[in-house]
C-alpha cells in the first residue's frame, strides 16, 4: 500500500493545526515533519515543542525527518514529544548503528535518509535494523525544488535489496514529488511519498492529497 506523507514545511504556519486536520481528513496516513539545524542544511525549522503542540490534533503517524548534525542529542526529546518515527541522515552521524538503537529503545521506528549523491553501500550492514530508508530526491533544506530523476535507479536497486532480504523495510521518497513524479517513484519501488508544495502550496490541499492518491493508483 502506498502511503502519503504531507510535509508541513510548506504549510501555513499561522494555522498549522487546521492544515494538519485538512490533510488527515483527505486520507493522508503520515505527517512529515522536517527538522533543520542551520548546519547540516542551510535552513532552520522546528523542534520537539512543535511536535508536542501538534500531537493532540492528529492520529497520523508522525514522521520526523532530522536534518541535523549529531542527531543522537535529540532522539529522546522528539520521542517524548510524540513522534512515532525518526529518520536521521547517514551523512550526519558518526555512530549510525548506535542512533538506530537509541530510536528503537524509545519505542519508535527508525529510518536513515540518504542525500541524492550518497551511495547505497553505507546501508549494507544495517539494512536489517531499519524500518525505513528515505531516499532524498532533492538536496535537503528547502521545499519546492525539482525532483532529481537520477535517484530513480537508486530506488530500484534498494527495492531489489529489500526484496532479496525478505525485509519489510519501507522506502520513502522526499523532494519534488507531484502528480508527474509520484508515479515514477512508485514504479521504481517507493511506498511512502512525502509531498510539501504539491499539497500545501495548492489552493485546495485536501483535493491535492486526493489527486496524488489517484495518480499512484490508490
Ligand atoms: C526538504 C524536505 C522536504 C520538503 C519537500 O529538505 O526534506 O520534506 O518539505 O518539499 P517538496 O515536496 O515541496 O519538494
Ligand atoms: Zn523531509
Amino acid at each position: 500500500m502506498i502511503q502519503l506523507a504531507p510535509s508541513i514545511l510548506s504549510a501555513d504556519f499561522s494555522r498549522l493545526g487546521d492544515q494538519v486536520r485538512l490533510v488527515e481528513d483527505a486520507g493522508a496516513e503520515v505527517l512529515h515533519i522536517d527538522v533543520m539545524d542551520g548546519h547540516f542544511v542551510p535552513n532552520l525549522t522546528f523542534g520537539p515543542a512543535l511536535v508536542k503542540a501538534l500531537r493532540p490534533h492528529s492520529k497520523m503517524r508522525f514522521d520526523v525527518h532530522l536534518m541535523i548534525e549529531e542527531p543522537e542529542r535529540f532522539i529522546a526529546d522528539f520521542a517524548a514529544a510524540g513522534a512515532d518515527h525518526i529518520t536521521f541522515h547517514l551523512e550526519a552521524s558518526r555512530h549510525v548503528h548506535r542512533v538506530i538503537q537509541l530510536i528503537k529503545e524509545q519505542g519508535l521506528t527508525a529510518g536513515i535518509a540518504l542525500n541524492p549523491a550518497t551511495q547505497l553501500d553505507g546501508l549494507k550492514y544495517i539494512l536489517e535494523d531499519l524500518d525505513m530508508v528515505l531516499l532524498m530526491t532533492v538536496n535537503p533544506g528547502f521545499g519546492g525544488q525539482n525532483f532529481i530523476t537520477s535517484v530513480l535507479p537508486k530506488i530500484q536497486v534498494l527495492r531489489h535489496h529489500i526484496e532479496q532480504k525478505q525485509s519489510s523495510c519501507e522506502i520513502e521518497v522526499d523532494g519534488g514529488i507531484n502528480l508527474e513524479t509520484a508515479p515514477l517513484a512508485v514504479q521504481a519501488g517507493a511506498n511512502i511519498l512525502v509531498a510539501g508544495s504539491a499539497v500545501f502550496d495548492q489552493a485546495d490541499p485536501k483535493l491535492a492529497v486526493k489527486k496524488l492518491r489517484q495518480a499512484v493508483g490508490g
